[in-house]
């Protein structure tokens, strides 16, 4: 793997939080799940890839979300708000808010709507991204900033929009293994594969799967067995999240935009190596081990959990669709227009960007748009034209 070399400040940092999860792993007996190990790589107070100092977003980083690609993507997000706004409460929690671009963008688009809500809220596992989003939205929406306050949890009661694009995919997965020997091939051994340290390096190791895994992993559904060694992950993380939401919703939505497929096609037998992916300066490679704290871990998120945790916590599906589509429903076509096309210089990248977050070759099939919530009757406007590519 030939990846760019990190400086020996960062190599020591990524050195600290090695030996803080080797440490971990020891006073464990020697083993802890892939879930925790992801949890302390990304979030370990201080020291994790997203809790610590790293750039993280953007062209100086390790890679590039939709907001960062194109404001278009949040100016278009906006219209949907402005609906669910209307039709619940006039406030906003934003979980995992990034570098504060979308937050910045979508209040601005919002405000030219004369549909700003009252209260913005961020809620974010780090820390240290709070300052850095309280200084884009400085920069960019000052007169705004009065309207954003940081949550340290989630709330007990809330009413109105809930937005989160890309975090679901940066929760905790367990990663595991459907057994070797198919003795019985209705019923293959499953085995949950988490971390070991050995010469002070981290190790792949195997053991049964703990209960709720277990569980989880036989009630997939999986048509047939898959392949001997067939690995994959399973997300208790975002379906607890998103099942949370269920006591705390009163009346509104949750709109969650991320990659991912549903379950059919996220455990397909040829999928048979997970979807667990790192990204460091924009390299994308299978190597969770390496460097902890300086690259983001992520795995795709399986849609169809996601929903049947939304229904088992009381919330309805409001909608499922690709991002291409939920994009162009909501009117990316008539942003773009408010540049004319002669104005080329102007015009020419931010068609090129609403380009990469549309086209099916990049971010417009893979990324899906799906809202949960409760007391919302009427259509959405993102869903109101149909799919046939997104079924759950
Ligand atoms: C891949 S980044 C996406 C950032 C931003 N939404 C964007 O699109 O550019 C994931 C973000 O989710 C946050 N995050 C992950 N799990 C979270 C949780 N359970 N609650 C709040 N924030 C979370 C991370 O700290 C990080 O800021």
């Amino acid at each position: 793997m030939k990846l760019p070399k990190p400086d020996p400040d960062a190599l020591a940092y990524s050195a600290a939080l090695k030996r803080r999860i080797g440490d971990e792993i020891e006073s464990a007996g020697g083993w802890i799940g892939f879930d925790r190990f992801m949890e302390l790589a990304l979030y370990a107070p201080g020291m994790g890839y997203y809790s610590g100092g790293a750039r993280k977003f953007g062209a100086s980083g390790d890679f590039v979300t939709a907001p960062e690609i194109s404001s278009a993507f949040s100016r278009t997000l906006a219209a949907q708000a402005v609906q669910i706004l209307a039709l619940s409460a006039p406030q906003m929690i934003e979980v995992g808010a990034g570098s504060g671009r979308l937050a910045a963008d979508l209040l601005l688009e919002l405000e030219r709507r004369v549909a700003l809500p009252e209260r913005y809220g961020i809620l974010d596992l780090s820390g240290e991204l709070r300052e850095r989003q309280r200084a884009t939205i400085g920069q960019r929406a000052a007169h705004l900033l009065e309207r954003v306050n940081w949550l340290d949890r989630l709330p007990e009661r809330f009413d109105g929009l809930v937005l989160a694009n890309e975090v679901l995919d940066a929760m905790p997965v367990h990663l595991v293994r459907w057994g070797n020997e198919f003795e019985d091939l209705e019923n293959p051994a499953i085995f949950e594969r988490g971390v070991g340290w050995k010469n002070d390096e981290f190790v792949w190791s195997d053991r049964p799967a703990e209960v709720r895994v277990l569980e989880r992993a036989k009630a997939l559904g999986i048509e047939h067995p898959p392949a001997p060694g067939y690995l994959s992950e399973i997300g208790l993380a975002s379906t607890d999240w998103t099942a949370a939401w269920g006591s705390i919703l009163g009346k509104g939505a949750l709109l969650l935009i991320d990659y991912g497929f549903p379950r059919h096609e996220y455990y397909h037998w040829q999928r048979d190596a997970g979807t667990l992916m790192c990204h460091y300066r924009h390299h994308a490679h299978g190597e969770p081990f390496y460097l902890p704290g300086l690259q983001d871990i992520t795995a795709h998120v399986d849609f169809t959990a996601i929903v049947e945790s939304g229904f088992a916590a009381g919330l309805d599906l409001l909608g499922y669709t690709t991002q291409a589509t939920f994009l162009l429903n909501c009117g990316l076509t008539e942003i773009l227009a408010r540049t004319p096309a002669e104005d080329y210089l102007n015009y020419l990248p931010q068609a090129q960007a609403a380009q990469k977050l549309i086209s099916p070759a990049e971010m417009g099939e893979l990324f899906k748009v799906i809202a949960l919530g409760k007391g919302i009757d009427e259509k959405l406007i993102g869903f109101a034209q149909g799919d046939r590519s997104a079924t759950l």
